[in-house]
């Protein structure tokens, strides 16, 4: 027998195929939101991470900033923010406005609490 010059199509597949299907696939993914961002204290602290170790977990001599009330962590930041810089601290906490301080704070007030926090 002469094999065929044309591919086998399945017909389930030359179904699909339609204009009309597709069109209506993609409608489908037009609907789909985007995942959702994470929340802004997040992205925030994201950067108090590098030193105070991921999500606020120390892995060297840091404080871990994780699990603290978050009134507490928001006067402190502001504290450190507003009196002549001391350390490390004092000068990269100035980048933020008061209201990112407060959403920092929410946030890492959030997180599991270390051994290593203090309370103060
Ligand atoms: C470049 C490294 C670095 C980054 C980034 C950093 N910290 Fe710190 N942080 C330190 C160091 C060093 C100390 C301890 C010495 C000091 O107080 O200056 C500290 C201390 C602290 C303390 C304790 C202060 C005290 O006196 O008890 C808190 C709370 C804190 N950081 C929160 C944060 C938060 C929130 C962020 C993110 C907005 C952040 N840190 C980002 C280095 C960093």
């Amino acid at each position: 027998m002469q094999p065929s010059s044309k591919p086998h199509v399945p017909s389930t597949l030359k179904r699909a195929a339609t204009p009309r299907t597709i069109l209506a696939l993609s409608a489908v993914c037009a609907c789909n939101p985007l995942p959702a961002a994470p929340p802004a204290g997040q992205l925030l602290s994201s950067q108090c991470f590098q030193c105070h170790g991921t999500n606020g977990q120390p892995v060297s001599g840091f404080e871990g900033i994780g699990g603290e009330n978050a009134n507490e962590m928001y006067k402190e930041l502001l504290e450190m923010s507003l009196r002549k810089p001391e350390g490390i601290m004092d000068l990269q906490i100035r980048a933020y406005t008061p209201a990112q301080l407060r959403l920092i704070a929410n946030y890492l007030s959030t997180l599991p609490k270390t051994s290593e926090s203090d309370d103060d």
